[in-house]
């Protein structure tokens, strides 16, 4: 049984900087004032800028606010295998929590610009593997993580392709979004269920989710 984290530097971090837009948007981490100014009337105080390219660096694509980690712990089982891993945070934040997981990435960031999304160090031991060779290796009990696999690229499409197991805890944007490429999504869309999902707290202009998936049984 797995249990909340105890310890998440990166929500700390943002936690004062979330606001809710007033349109029917989830809560947003605003980056540039933009909402609280709106809101108050205060003028922007640079001083108070939240960095978003230096958080998503340092930790992970999407904010790992404490309902979102808790929504993934309810869904992703005991084990997890997490072959996108960049800086391990996930993986670290599920660690924490009890459950086992196995990070690798075809860079493991290690402080140089090897890793074009995560130039600091990692926040645990990533093994350097490539995504399709970490999965194929992989016991198929493990439900995969895949959170935000490169745009434009096919490695999304063939982690899922080479996945044997039955559950997916997809991070990142949806179709059309920055995430993955078209034939990734239409293999979601022909070989897996949406079983749940939950809006993370996002960075303003941002459209990442928290999706489950199911692999589709035979008719
Ligand atoms: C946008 S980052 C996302 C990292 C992390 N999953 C997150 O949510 O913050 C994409 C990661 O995929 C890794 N990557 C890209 N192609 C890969 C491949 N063929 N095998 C393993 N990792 C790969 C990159 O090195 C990078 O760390």
């Amino acid at each position: 049984m797995t249990t909340m984290t105890e310890t998440n530097a990166y929500w700390d971090a943002v936690r004062e900087h979330v606001e809710h837009d007033d349109f029917g948007g989830g809560p947003t981490v605003d980056e540039y004032g933009s909402l609280a100014r709106r809101r108050t009337g205060r003028p922007f105080d640079l001083d108070h800028r939240v960095e978003r390219r230096e958080l998503t660096s340092a930790y992970s694509w999407t904010v790992t606010d404490p309902a979102t980690v808790t929504f993934v712990l309810e869904d992703c089982g005991p084990q997890v295998i997490d072959p996108l891993a960049g800086s391990g945070w996930w993986a670290h934040l599920l660690g924490q929590a009890g459950v086992d997981v196995v990070a690798s990435d075809l860079n493991p960031p290690n402080g140089t610009e090897a890793n074009n999304w995560h130039r600091g160090a990692a926040h645990l031991d990533v093994m350097r593997m490539d995504a399709v060779d970490a999965v194929r290796l992989s016991d198929p009990a493990r439900t995969l993580l895949l959170s935000w696999p490169p745009y434009d690229s096919s490695i999304g499409r063939d982690v899922i392709a080479a996945y044997e197991g039955n559950l997916i805890a997809y991070i990142g944007e949806g179709p059309y979004g920055c995430c993955g490429d078209e034939d990734m999504w239409r293999l979601i869309e022909v070989e897996w269920v949406e079983i749940a999902d939950h809006w993370p707290v996002q960075f303003y202009g941002l459209h990442d989710w928290v999706t489950i998936y199911e692999r589709k049984r035979a008719a």
